[in-house]
């Protein structure tokens, strides 16, 4: 075991926590107040590799490894929330899965433009009647000769009105479960496929969020990805690369928590001396960076699985469980050093606690992992 970063992953650190602080950071309370979506941002981080990060050379991409994606994450988190989510849907739900699950033909169409941050793409599997329970979702397809004829709806689907490309889910036959799931892969210019934005969000303002609507939208055969039926297979080794993106992203919300009460701990004063003397607050902070510590072990065990191949549905669903458990409370502990100021918006860590409460719900509800973590414990769930 080596808990070392490489030379490679500290350089990576260092790029993207620079450009992240100096480009990111500055512009973070304005967007978020103004629920502006920077595309700007997005646009650099496609300079610097960032959108093709994990993929490979050959297909576009920065060729990076896992370890390096999940730090890639943990920065540009710690600066805000809104451009994680960007790696979580076109990195890893889109992008990661097109190299698992596509062929040759669909990797040099959508792959490697997405890779090269030439065009944007995400993930639509949730609708308006079903989030958990993703096996049962009623968007249908029905084939006619050489197409795919979709209807239905999509919601709380992360840069819906923003994206070219959508790998998005339906069902053939609704009696057959999950066994009906099948995966396409839209663009925007499809016929009958209109988007929209979700506004007045908790959290994620700076972020663009929205529905999807389907009517009688026709996808030509060759943008199915994989077989009929295995569309759920599909969705659920994609989650298992966005569970990794956002469990890594927490850390870093929760190292801005900790870095905005070690300010606030030094410059305040009560009682005659600075706050961070009173053991009350020192405790907070001890758990604040016990919870950073072990959530990153947590994310990069999940990497290393990831790195040598070898699946890491459980270890991964624990990383995003506990991490982002970690970053609510310490935005909430933040909140209670900062007093009457960390319920304003004149400091960050307010808007710190908005991000980490919806990273709680969104890729598995914190009660979607404890069942998982407690049905891989009792050997009903295997690999
Ligand atoms: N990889 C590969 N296959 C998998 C898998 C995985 N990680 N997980 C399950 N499967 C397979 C199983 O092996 C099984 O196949 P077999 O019968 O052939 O063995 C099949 O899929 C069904 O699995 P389950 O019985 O476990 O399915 P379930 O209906 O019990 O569901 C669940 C399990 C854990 C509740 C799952 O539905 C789940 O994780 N729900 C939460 C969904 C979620 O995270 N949604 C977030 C959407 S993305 C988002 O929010 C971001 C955004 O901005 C778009």
């Amino acid at each position: 075991m080596d808990f070392g970063l490489s030379e490679e992953h500290v350089m990576v650190q260092d790029l993207v926590s620079d450009f992240a602080q100096r480009e990111i950071a500055p512009k973070a309370r304005e967007n978020d107040i103004n629920e502006y979506w920077d595309k700007d941002i997005v646009k650099r981080m496609g300079e610097l590799g960032l959108l093709g990060a994990p993929i490979p050379e050959e297909y576009g991409g920065s060729g990076m490894d896992y370890h390096s994606l999940a730090i890639i994450c943990e920065e540009l988190e710690r600066a805000e929330t809104a451009f994680r989510v960007v790696m979580s849907v076109h990195v890893a739900l889109n992008s990661l899965t097109l190299l698992q699950w596509g062929n040759e033909d669909q990797k040099q169409r959508y792959l490697i433009p997405q890779a090269r941050g030439e065009k944007l793409a995400t993930f639509a599997l949730t609708e308006p009647g079903h989030g958990s329970d993703a096996a049962n979702i009623e968007t249908t397809a029905r084939r006619e000769g050489d197409y795919y004829v979709l209807n239905g709806q999509k919601t709380w689907i992360s840069l819906a009105d923003k994206a070219d490309h959508f790998l998005l889910f339906a069902t053939l036959d609704r009696s057959k479960g999950y066994k009906g799931i099948t995966a396409f892969i839209l663009e925007r210019g499809f016929e009958g496929l209109s988007t929209s934005t979700i506004h007045g969000k908790l959290g994620v303002r700076a972020g663009n969020t929205g529905q999807i609507f389907l009517d009688n939208v026709r996808v030509p055969i060759e943008n199915r990805l994989g077989e009929e039926g295995e569309g759920f297979k599909i969705a659920m080794s994609a989650i298992d690369q966005g569970r990794l993106t956002v469990a890594a992203g927490a850390v870093g919300l929760a190292r801005a928590c900790l870095e905005a009460s070690l300010k606030y701990c030094h410059d305040r004063e009560a009682f005659g001396q600075e706050i961070g003397k009173f053991q009350l607050v020192q405790q907070m902070i001890a758990n604040m960076q016990l919870g950073i510590d072990t959530a990153k072990l947590l994310v990069h065990r999940a990497a290393w699985l990831k790195n040598h191949g070898i699946r890491s549905t459980r270890e991964t669903s624990m990383a995003k469980w506990y991490a982002c458990n970690v970053a609510l409370k310490a935005a909430e502990d933040a909140i209670e050093i900062h007093g009457a100021n960390g319920y304003s918006n004149e400091f960050p860590v307010e808007r710190y606690w908005r991000n980490a409460r919806g990273a709680v719900i969104y890729e598995g509800t914190r009660e979607i992992h404890t069942l998982i973590q407690a049905e891989y414990a009792l050997g009903y769930r295997k690999d």
